[in-house]
């Protein structure tokens, strides 16, 4: 791999055009030049993202779907607009089948609280992994302990892959709903999301996949995946935070009573009842993140822009170096070997806890994550309480993590 350029397909990818965009990325952290190894966390935003929101509140902000005045109309459009990129990005059918949410938590929220709720009864199961975010399991415990429910777990294998067999075993007459990641978010496994989807669909059981950690890295067409709903959050796309996307197949979501209520999600209201919105309005009480919308928006252009074929190939090279690299150091353990990752490396050093490793290498100006990554049954699973996780984006480069390396090589006496 050369640091210009990769070919993979016939894509390029021009790094140095690409970090350009990037602005934060040219500084120093503690005299050093920013080699930014967090994405997994949330990603870095590229200037016409930036550039985008800055437009909208200088010239055309106001609220949505209420005025009849220009600006509204402006914001309404592009709001709008936003949600039409959406649904080309992932394949959806329609519109209407794109809600927007403040982020993916909110969005596993949403679902388990309003189809939970709704579908869910004593004796029930709900099928999820050993590998989920917090946020693909709390709620779901949530909603069980609301309804008498119970929760089943996908055990996950010694390399972090899901176990399959232990999965097609699960199902049983009580099944109603899986909800599975197509990333492991600490230990970079890509999950067999297309067939986690008929494995459930064979059951006539609805699945959700979080795809937090695949829709920036991979193309997603939900309507290849065939999954019932999707979710994920902006911030981790080079879009702004506070915003997120669940996708939900139309019969789904008409079927769904609403989650919130208040303004945009009505249709009449009196004292004695209240009649709903149309999609996807019914599930967007309130005023919402417009600008978050549209920053989303102009970062699906921009992604669009580079390739997710390219991105994808980028970032399996820089995890490939990344790998090789670090298996070299014999003080290094890597927790997540799956035959197929994203660009996700989480790691010991010897017997040195996370917290110092990282906090060395953050003196060095290289910014990686530390702890249990929202996913305290992977750490509990390993036997451990938390490791160090070094997460690219297409941004990053191999000069970089041979600066890593180099770092940690230098680390690795004073910790171990
Ligand atoms: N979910 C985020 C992470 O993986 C915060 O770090």
């Amino acid at each position: 791999m050369t640091q210009a350029t990769i070919d993979h397909q016939g894509r390029a990818l021009d790094i140095e055009r690409v970090r350009d965009d990037f602005p934060v990325l040219h500084q120093e952290v503690h005299g050093a030049p920013l080699v930014f190894f967090d994405n997994a966390a949330s990603s870095q935003r590229p200037s016409q993202v930036i550039e985008t929101v800055r437009r909208y509140y200088e010239r055309d902000h106001a609220n949505v779907h209420r005025g009849i005045h220009t600006l509204s109309q402006r914001a309404t459009e592009a709001y709008e607009g936003a949600r039409e990129k959406v649904r080309a990005f992932i394949n959806a059918r329609a519109e209407k089948e794109i809600v927007f949410v403040r982020g993916a938590t909110e969005a596993i929220n949403l679902v388990a609280n309003s189809w939970g709720r709704r579908n869910l009864s004593p004796g029930d199961e709900v099928i999820i992994s050993h590998m989920e975010h917090h946020s693909n399991i709390v709620p779901w415990q949530m909603v069980c302990q609301a309804t008498g429910a119970k929760l089943r777990v996908i055990p996950i294998t010694d390399a972090g892959e899901l176990d399959m067999q232990a999965y097609r075993r699960l199902f049983g007459k009580r099944t109603r709903f899986v909800a599975v990641t197509a990333v492991s978010n600490a230990l970079g496994t890509v999950t067999p999301a297309k067939e986690l989807v008929r494995i459930a669909h064979d059951h006539r059981v609805p699945i959700l996949i979080d795809g937090c950690q695949a829709v920036p890295h991979m193309p997603v067409d939900v309507q290849d995946l065939g999954a019932d709903f999707l979710v994920f959050s902006g911030h981790k796309m080079f879009g702004p935070t506070g915003i997120g996307v669940l996708y939900g197949r139309e019969d789904h979501l008409e079927a769904m009573p609403p989650w919130q209520g208040g303004g945009e999600m009505i249709d009449r209201v009196t004292f004695e009842e209240t009649t709903w919105a149309d999609l996807p309005n019914k599930f967007e009480a309130g005023t919402p993140n417009i600008a978050g919308a549209i920053g989303l928006g102009a970062a699906v252009d921009y992604v669009n822009d580079i390739g997710l074929d390219a991105i994808q190939a980028w970032e399996s090279g820089l995890l490939e170096h990344a790998t090789r690299h670090l298996e070299a150091l014999p003080e290094v353990r890597i927790l997540g070997t799956a035959e197929h990752k994203a660009a996700v490396i989480s790691f010991l050093v010897g017997d040195a806890h996370p917290t110092d490793v990282a906090t060395l290498l953050d003196m060095k100006g290289i910014a990686v994550r530390t702890g249990h990554h929202c996913a305290q049954p992977v750490m509990q699973r390993f036997g451990i309480p938390a490791t160090v996780r070094a997460s690219f984006a297409f941004y990053n480069t191999p000069d970089e993590i041979d600066r890593f390396v180099a770092a940690l090589k230098k680390v690795i006496p004073m910790v171990c």
